[in-house]
């Protein structure tokens, strides 16, 4: 297969990651086939996208033809069925890697025997989901960053098994995204988490320690490192219970310490404190 020959993508989940991999990608011409598990998630979903593509034709960076044109190439379903002649599939649901495995399983019936199959998860073991297929070596992460119209950024997760072509095929079609593609190992946190995670937990246990404010973390890091966000309001916009999820599936694949979630953001997230989406983490937001 090659990238010119990719005509429609599936995406499965239309949360904020699904979501926007399927608005950059009908922005870049390709007709999209969005699947959600109910019609009010659905209907949450593409008005996310819509709202999204508006705030785009108001900075100017698209007109509003061109968001009138993309919203008409996505659709959305509740049905996986609709999948079966998409020469690429997305996956961007909960990260819950038997609920995915199942997927993969149900994905490798419904699609057609030479499309590839992707998972947008940021740690979770891809070969296991791909051993769930008759087409391991059609099968990678395509690993996409929040917002995901905003970053340039595209990890492309290659396991053992992934062919050389569907790496080919995979990073054509990041740059039709007009994406940076690197390609990172099917290693826990790839290349990105692997940095970030204990970047976030350090910072945490600043904070735990009481050694340091979380304002001044942050300055010190936006002014000293020429970061656009600090570290503890990034861990707010990424979701202090995604970040604790991805912490502990790291330190349970790895046993080091160093992935290990600090006490203090175990009991946040247990106290509902998940950053910007719930109005509350290490800053308030409400
Ligand atoms: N959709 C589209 N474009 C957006 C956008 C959105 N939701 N939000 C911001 N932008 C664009 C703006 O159009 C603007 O573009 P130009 O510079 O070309 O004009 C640019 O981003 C900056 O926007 P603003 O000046 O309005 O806002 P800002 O300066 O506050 O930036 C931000 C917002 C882009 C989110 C910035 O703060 C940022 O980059 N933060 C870090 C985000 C980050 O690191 N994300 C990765 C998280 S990790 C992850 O996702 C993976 C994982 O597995 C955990």
């Amino acid at each position: 297969m090659e990238v010119s020959d990719i005509k429609k993508v599936g995406v499965v989940g239309c949360g904020i990651m699904g979501g926007g991999i399927a608005e950059v990608a009908a922005a870049a011409n390709y007709d999209v086939i969005i699947a959600e598990a109910s019609q009010d998630l659905l209907d949450k979903g593409m008005r996310a996208i819509e709202a999204s593509l508006a705030l785009s034709v108001r900075r100017g960076k698209i007109t509003d033809d061109v968001k009138t044109a993309a919203l008409g190439r996505i659709r959305g379903t509740l049905d996986l069925k609709y999948f079966g002649d998409c020469e690429l599939v997305i996956e961007a649901v909960t990260e819950n890697l038997e609920l995915k495995k199942k997927l993969f399983r149900e994905l490798d019936g419904i699609c057609r025997p030479d499309a590839i199959l992707a998972t947008n998860t940021s740690c979770l073991s891809i070969i296991d989901m791909a051993a769930q297929t008759s087409r391991t070596e059609q099968v990678l992460g395509l690993h996409f960053f929040n917002p995901v119209p905003a970053m340039k950024l595209l990890e492309i997760v290659k396991t053992i098994a992934t062919g050389d072509e569907t790496l080919r095929v995979a990073r054509a079609f990041g740059e039709s995204l007009g994406k940076a593609v690197v390609v990172a190992p099917d290693i826990p946190g790839f290349i990105v988490n692997r940095l970030l995670m204990p970047f976030f937990l350090e910072a945490i246990r600043l904070v735990e320690s009481g050694q340091a404010t979380r304002e001044d973390i942050d300055r010190a890091v936006m002014l000293g490192l020429n970061h656009p966000m600090g570290p503890l309001k990034l861990a707010d916009f990424v979701g202090l219970d995604t970040a604790c999820f991805i912490a502990e599936a790291m330190y349970d694949e790895m046993k080091d310490d160093r992935f290990a979630p600090p006490v203090l953001l175990k009991k946040m997230v247990a106290a509902g404190r998940h950053g910007r989406k719930s109005k509350k983490g290490f800053y308030d937001y409400g």
